[in-house]
């Protein structure tokens, strides 16, 4: 078979068409060998670290439709495969997104997938084994995914509780690739480019969002994301103190806790001045 990554010039950087997308690692070739062995994907990371960046970036190199679903508390089975729906007095089945990706082809992308109601489990099983069939039960038919269908699902294992866990049979069934904030340089490099600051601008924001990702677990449910510093560093570009930028993008979002918020405070001081 022939290489498909050919979307990306000499220099490494990925041509304009294609969301912009800087891998900590072999990401982009394990995605690709993924796609071509048919294998079913699991993406693993805290939130804004850049999951659907990569997913996207991915689907265009690829050049595969890229079906995403954002999975919620009450998304159930049906939500996915498809119902029966009243149109002028008839009811006509209408196909869900995963039924649209699975006749189309190309990437279905479920995001938080453990957000998702238990019986999604039910349907993904027979699609992530060497069936990679979905059975329709309520118009009795049973789809093959094409050699082009690829499902990849994402989770954040910070939020994990005991009843939001994916379970070994599920998650069993994916190959899995563990996602982290960029290191330093590198996260500099992206947010500079995502928000048009100068990388010597944006170097005080990823300092802080380090010490800030720092708290986790003991002030702070979650570090602050590469997102919210992209929105940092925006808001600065766009005429924005940098104290105000920081926060109302990088403090605020983290807690509702007066107390926290004012060592928040304080640390960003520190650091950013
Ligand atoms: N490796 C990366 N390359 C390019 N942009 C990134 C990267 N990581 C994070 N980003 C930036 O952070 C934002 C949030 O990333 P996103 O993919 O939405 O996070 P996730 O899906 O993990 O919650 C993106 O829109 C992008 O601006
Ligand atoms: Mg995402």
């Amino acid at each position: 078979m022939k290489p498909v990554l050919h979307a990306v010039d000499a220099s490494g950087a990925a041509q304009p068409s294609i969301p912009h997308y800087a891998p900590a690692g072999n990401e982009c070739a394990l995605f690709e060998l993924a796609w071509r062995r048919r294998l079913p994907l699991l993406l693993k990371g805290p939130t804004g670290c850049g999951k659907t960046r990569f997913v996207a970036h991915m689907a265009t190199r690829l050049g595969l439709p890229l079906h995403t679903v954002a999975c919620h508390d009450d998304l159930s089975a049906a939500d996915l495969t498809g119902r029966h729906l009243l149109k002028g007095g008839d009811t006509v089945w209408t196909d869900g997104p995963l039924t649209r990706a699975v006749r189309e082809g190309g990437i279905c992308y479920l995001d938080e997938i453990v957000e998702a109601r238990k019986d999604v489990a039910v349907v993904l099983h027979p699609l992530t084994d060497d069936r990679r069939i979905l059975p329709l039960e309520r118009t009795g038919e049973e789809l093959s995914a094409p050699p082009g269908f690829m499902l990849v699902v994402s989770y954040n294992p910070g939020y994990q509780s005991l009843l939001k866990a994916l379970k070994p049979s599920t998650r069993q069934r994916f190959v899995a690739i563990e996602f982290d904030f960029l290191p330093a340089e590198q996260e500099i490099a992206v947010v500079a480019a995502e928000s048009g600051l100068s990388p010597e601008r944006v170097r005080p924001l990823v300092a802080l969002a380090a010490r800030l990702r720092a708290l986790k677990g003991h002030d702070l449910e979650e570090g602050v994301s590469t997102r919210l510093v992209v929105y940092a560093a925006g808001l600065i570009a766009a005429g924005l103190r940098p104290a105000e930028a920081v926060l109302a993008a990088m403090i605020e979002p983290l807690t509702d806790e007066p107390d926290v918020k004012a060592a928040l405070v304080e640390v960003a001081k520190a650091v950013t001045g």
